[in-house]
């Protein structure tokens, strides 16, 4: 049994009993992740920090940052992060995150507590983030129905919501990083992205489960909001993202 860098075993087993094996299945996968044990070691509130941090090492999305927009943020390890590398405080909010689920504070974060889809989101979002984003994130994943391809449906509605959303909101150079599902990602929305972004890729980060589905959009460059986007459009839509581990 290895030992991890908080003295936990690996490797351990959930004893039969009440749970039902589906459950019993989880909580031992949980308590044997290693990225579960090292968000407790290093104070994140979930182990989804990591996802981002590796990302973020390999593709530089946060450095220089002023202003992050947080979609889909409880439990708040994303959240954290962006009040880090933004040097947000409460005299001065450069983070607003938003989550239909309740999020405990984190100072220097402006929480809503609001589905995302609600139409008065985006104005709040921009008046809490208190100016222009340099990027929004989304980690958004829709409540799991058990019907798989209508889970898959809703996740990727979320990610394309609020791929328009980066559109219209973020800062020339700023960049949009979404959760989304492997062969997920609509051929519109790419091209849309393309169209705007000077770089649009696929990223499977190690820390996400090799089991799950999940992959990450990232679209990075944003090239602001002036006309002469619409022909670039054309072009955009013929080659497939690379796809980045
Ligand atoms: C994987 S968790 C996010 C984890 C987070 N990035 C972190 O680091 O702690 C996905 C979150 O998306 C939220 N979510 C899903 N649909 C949403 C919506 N329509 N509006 C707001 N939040 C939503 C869920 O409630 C859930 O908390």
């Amino acid at each position: 049994m290895t030992k991890t860098p908080v003295g936990r075993k690996l490797g351990q087993r959930v004893k039969k009993g009440k749970l039902k094996a589906s459950s019993r299945r989880w909580l031992e996968r949980h308590i044997n992740d290693p990225y579960v044990q090292r968000a407790k070691l290093e104070g994140y509130r979930a182990r989804a920090a990591f996802k981002l941090l590796e990302i973020d090492e390999k593709h530089q999305i946060l450095k220089g940052a002023r202003r992050i927009i947080d979609l889909g943020a409880a439990p708040g390890s994303w959240s954290q992060i962006a009040a880090k590398v933004t040097s947000s405080t409460e005299d001065d909010i450069r983070v607003a995150a938003i989550d239909f689920l309740e999020m405990a504070q984190i100072p220097g974060v402006k929480f809503l507590e609001l589905d995302f889809l609600d139409p008065t989101a985006p104005d709040k979002l921009m008046a809490a983030v208190g100016g222009t984003p340099d990027v929004v994130l989304s980690d958004m994943a829709a409540p799991t129905t058990g019907h798989k391809k209508t889970d898959h449906i809703r996740t990727m509605h979320l990610c394309e919501v609020a791929a328009y959303f980066a559109v219209e909101v973020l800062a020339e150079g700023g960049h949009f990083l979404a959760k989304t599902f492997q062969g997920g990602t609509e051929h519109d929305l790419l091209a849309m992205l393309k169209q705007n972004f000077r770089q649009v890729i696929h990223i499977k980060p190690a820390s996400s489960r090799q089991e799950s589905v999940e992959m990450f959009l990232l679209a990075k460059g944003f090239k602001g909001r002036k006309a002469g986007n619409d022909d670039e459009a054309d072009h955009a839509e013929d080659d497939a993202p690379e796809v980045s581990g």
